[in-house]
């Protein structure tokens, strides 16, 4: 019996996931990845070797759990955090630490990309304005700021392409994480060489670019040995973690939206054709569909806040889990579960790392707003899961402004697991969430391509509607979503009253 497998090199950790192909889970694991480094407010570095180390931990443990040997597995699909840099030498060692997505200090790169592109022309282009988050700016800082490193450096590769290195000793990319480069011809699906003319980086320095089901190496006898997978095992392309998370959750035609919570927050909507806002505030992406492109809206700090008030604020909750044998996050969860919907007039923003959509600012911070002598911890707690899902709601409205059918919204992510904050959900878009049976999410969704590139199933179509299948519906509550509503109205007005705020205060402390 071959079986399937997805790893997905997130931010917290790696996960490897094995699927039968009817779909259900064979087994699991995620190795943690180290804690990662800010040096400065709004940096985030990774170290891609801790990748690697978390990848060969995760599939072991994956095989073990699973009780299969990797000689049972006949294909292997990767997706990944996007955006993040890696730079390797031409003796392919990592040159520096890996500059990941939600790093935000490009502010003055995409600005020097804007003027010497053109706005219009980035669109025309590359689809997609300059923003901090994404791969050209960082390569263009580093050029600007370590110019002895840059010089080494050979290749650079999104994360989860520096582990199919490591898996096969092959550099390749996939469509849909190459579109969050800023660099690639998005229309036409192919790197834009006029970009990267313009901003002078050097062609060869990225890997070449195939469709997400496309086959671009094998297992290495070396990494077998590591891993317990078998070597001249096949690896497709695979796709960033968003596009490989809609896969698993089924976005694969017209209508069907998807709501992650994982560290950031997404809302992702499939399209037939690439759909641009002329604002830029959601990215127009390839879909790892084949010839298919979707569009996402992207909250920074979803999951991110609440681990953010788990570490720094949330000790007692942490003590009282451990004396009970509960998980932390559920503790928080219930403490917000006692507080009723709108958290007794308290606004979060959730601009911990800026914000993508729809600011589009590096410089937007976090904040609570409306605080009383009255409020406690569970008021804060609830205002969280509801400024993220306030956040993701600017993002529904968009599409719905772009005139993107809005048919059913798939609750996906780790934050989903949490039937209060999908409530939450439901209630501030005022749509129906579904779940789904597998909630693996970005791993699954590799898994699936693995499928497809080695004709398991003949389509990433055939194999959502052989593998997805919905468990639960969760409908708006009527008094809720109007409650929401009046509180939405104030919402998406506090960030615009406090931004020329926001920047001054960021920029004294830069
Ligand atoms: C997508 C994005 C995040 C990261 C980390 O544009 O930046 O989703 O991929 O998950």
């Amino acid at each position: 019996m071959s079986y399937l497998m997805g790893i997905d090199v997130g931010t917290t950790g790696t996960r490897a996931v094995i699927i039968h192909p009817n779909g259900s889970v064979k087994g699991a694991a995620t190795e943690d990845h180290a804690p990662m480094r800010m040096p400065k407010p709004g940096w985030a570095e990774q170290s891609p070797e801790d990748w690697w180390r978390a990848t060969i931990a995760a599939v072991r443990a994956a095989l073990e759990r699973a009780g299969i040997k990797g000689s049972s597995i006949g294909a292997i699909g990767l997706s990944g955090q996007m955006h993040g840099v890696t730079l390797l030498d031409k003796l392919n060692a990592v040159i520096r630490p890996a500059i990941i997505w939600c790093d935000q200090r490009t502010q003055k790169q995409c600005d020097w990309i804007t003027s010497r592109v053109g706005a219009a022309r980035l669109i025309q282009w590359v689809s997609n304005p300059a923003l901090t988050g994404f791969s050209a700016p960082k390569l263009l800082w580093i050029r600007e700021n370590e110019p002895q490193l840059y010089e080494r450096a050979a290749h650079a590769l999104l994360p989860k392409d520096f582990v199919r290195f490591k898996l096969t000793g092959e550099f390749a990319t996939d469509v849909s994480d190459a579109s969050g480069t800023l660099l690639l011809n998005v229309t036409k699906r192919c790197w834009s060489t006029e970009v990267m003319d313009k901003l002078q980086i050097d062609r060869k320095l990225m890997p070449p670019v195939f469709e997400s089901v496309a086959a671009t190496g094998q297992v290495t006898s070396e990494t077998a040995v590591l891993t317990g997978l078998r070597a001249g095992t096949p690896v497709v392309a695979g796709a960033g973690d968003q596009a490989a998370s809609a896969v698993g959750n089924g976005i694969v035609s017209t209508g069907l939206i998807s709501s992650t919570l994982g560290t950031s927050g997404v809302i992702f909507a499939y399209t037939d054709a690439p759909r641009t806002d002329p604002h830029g505030r959601v990215h127009t992406f390839c879909h790892a569909v084949p010839n298919k492109w979707h569009v996402m809206g992207v909250t920074q700090g979803a999951g991110l806040s609440l681990r953010w008030f788990r570490e720094q604020f949330g000790e007692c909750e942490a003590g009282y889990a451990r004396r009970v044998s509960l998980d932390p996050y559920e503790v928080m969860i219930r403490e917000a579960d006692g507080i009723p919907p709108g958290s007794g007039g308290v606004l979060f923003l959730p601009y911990l790392m800026g914000e993508r959509t729809p600011h589009l600012d590096a410089l937007a911070r976090g904040m609570w707003f409306g605080l009383t002598a009255g409020h406690t911890r569970g008021h804060l707690l609830r205002s969280i899961l509801e400024g993220v899902a306030f956040s993701l709601r600017d993002s529904v409205e968009i599409l719905k402004g772009l005139k993107i059918p809005v048919r059913q919204v798939r609750a996906s992510g780790g934050g989903s697991r949490s039937s209060l904050w999908r409530q939450i959900q439901a209630d501030i878009y005022g749509e129906e969430l579904v779940t789904l049976r597998e909630s693996e999410g970005s791993a699954y969704g590799a898994a699936m391509l693995a499928g497809v590139g080695s004709k398991v199933y003949s389509t990433v179509e055939e194999a959502a509607k052989r593998t997805v299948k919905v468990s639960e519906r969760i409908t708006p509550i009527a008094e809720n979503v109007e409650r929401y509503n009046e509180l939405y109205s104030v919402y998406r007005r506090l960030y615009p009253a406090v931004r020329s705020l926001s920047h001054e205060l960021a920029n004294m402390n830069n």
